[in-house]
Order: C-alpha cells, then structure tokens, then sequence
C-alpha cells in the first residue's frame, strides 16, 4: 500500500491539472449510508419506487418517508477525513475540481471551494407546479411532507433518475474531465450514467486515474492505473501527507 500511496502521490504532484469523481463512500465515514454496499440505502429502499421522477410525482408521500430519514443523518453529518484531506489538497493547489454525486454538502463544509455538484443538492426544495423554492431548513419545522404556498408537496434539488442533468455541471464537469492530466475517483461505484463516463472521458484524454474505493469495481481492471483499496478517509489522509512530503510543506519526521 505504501508504494502505491507514493506512486498516487507523484501522480497529483506532477499533474498540472487534478480533478475527482466522488459519489457516496466518500460521506459513509460521516455516517451517511452509500447506496449498492451491503446495507446501503437501495438494500432498503427499492430505487424504482423512491428514486425516479415518476416515483416522486405519482406518489411524493412515500418519497419523502426515505428523504426523511436521509435528510436526518445529513443534518447532523459533518465532514470526514476525506473531506477534509480533499479541502487541503485544493489549498494547497493540487486538486483543481471535485464533482460530486453527493447532495450532502459535505465538500464545501470540508473547506472545497470548486465543487461541481453534479446530482444537485438537498439544502433546496423545489415546487414541480409553480417553480418556487424554499430553503430545506425553513421547511423542517412544518408540516410533513413539505408544501408550496400554492399546497403542491415539494421536491428537493436533486436529480431523480428520470431527470436530466443541469446542463452547467454537466458541462464543466466533461470539460474539466477532457482536460485533466489527473483523475481521483473517491467512493463511488461508477455505474450510474452519465456521471460514471467520467472516468473514461479522462482517460481518453491522457488523464492517469487513480481510483480509492473499498471495493473493487468495474473501473479497477480497465480503466484505473493505481487502485488505493480502502476507507476514504484513511487513504486520503495518507496520500495529502504524502503530497504535502514532495511538495516540501509536511511535517517530515527527523
Ligand atoms: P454507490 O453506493 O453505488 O457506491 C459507493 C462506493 O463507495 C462503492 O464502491 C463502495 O465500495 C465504496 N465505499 C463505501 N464505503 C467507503 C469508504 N468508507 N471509503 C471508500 N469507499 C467506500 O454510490 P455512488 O457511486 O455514489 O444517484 O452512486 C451513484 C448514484 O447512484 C448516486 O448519486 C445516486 C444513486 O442512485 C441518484 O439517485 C440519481
């Protein structure tokens, strides 16, 4: 392990450009659930009823029973090592960009500034009638499923399947992905579309992916070229210090 962390490390440190994929391991060390682990969200809820479009318009109650329960472990979820180790990175600028399937925050309250949120955000509600939004915590305290004004129950700004993607992440995130010189792919399993083409776009154009997973995945034998098997936040703390070695600002035991 110790040698790959050195190799994923001279990787960032001789890239000129470092962005990351990141998707729902990254935010399982601050005790948010992925979704495919065992005992992930899907496990319990099944997706073609609480996570499409059509779910949520033909029956939003049952929708928001999950996005309850979601929304409860966000509230009180702060960010993890990984967060924080990918804050520090940009700081100190090697990691330009981080798109992230997540909808929790938790990238921008690790200290990231560039954040692509690629799946929306859930600190949002949307009316699908009027198109009026609401800042999700000025509708906690009221009545169960939120409303409108106009008496429609709200949708948080995330992307159902079934949904398109925002055209601006989408956007930036293939640019930034087509100009990469370095691609870190965090706790995701890379097989939600469009965002799990990434990776490949990246490679294409001459970016060396560096995948942390605590599983393999389909990418580890095709498209990564150093594979940190792990828990996020430990293989990032590690690889930050090791970075932080080149670069000649870590604290380097005498
Ligand atoms: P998944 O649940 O599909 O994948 C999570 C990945 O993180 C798996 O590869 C796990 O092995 C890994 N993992 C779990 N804990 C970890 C840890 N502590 N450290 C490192 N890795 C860890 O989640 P995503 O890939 O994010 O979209 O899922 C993508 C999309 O599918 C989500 O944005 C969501 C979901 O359906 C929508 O709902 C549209």
């Amino acid at each position: 392990m110790e040698e790959l962390i050195r190799e994923a490390a001279s990787i960032v440190y001789a890239s000129r450009m470092t962005i990351a994929l990141t998707g729902a391991g990254v935010s399982v060390e601050s005790g948010i659930p992925d979704f495919r682990s065992a005992g992930g969200l899907w496990s319990r809820f099944d997706p073609a009823e609480y996570a499409t479009i059509d779910a949520f318009r033909s029956n939003p109650e049952k929708v928001w029973d999950m996005l309850k329960e979601m929304e409860a472990l966000v509230i009180k979820a702060r960010p993890n090592k990984a967060h924080r180790g990918m804050g520090e990175l940009e700081k100190m600028g090697f990691l330009h960009a981080i798109i992230t399937q997540n909808v929790d925050n938790l990238h921008q309250a690790g200290g990231s500034k560039n954040v692509i949120e690629y799946h929306g955000n859930s600190s949002t509600l949307s009316c699908l009638g009027c198109g009026k939004r609401y800042r999700a915590d000025e509708k906690r305290e009221g009545e169960f499923p939120p409303r409108c004004e106009c008496r429609q129950i709200l949708k948080p700004d995330v992307v159902f399947f079934g949904e398109a993607i925002p055209p601006e992440p989408m956007n930036r995130s293939f640019q930034l992905a087509s100009m990469a010189q370095a691609l870190l792919v965090v706790g995701t399993s890379a097989v939600v579309s469009p965002a799990n083409t990434i990776p490949g776009l990246a490679k294409r154009s001459g970016a060396r992916i560096i995948e942390i997973n605590k599983e393999r995945t389909h990418l580890t034998s095709s498209l990564t070229d150093v594979f940190l098997q792990g828990e996020a936040g430990e293989v990032i703390e590690t690889l930050v210090l090791e970075v932080k070695r080149l670069a000649g600002t870590g604290d380097t035991p005498a």
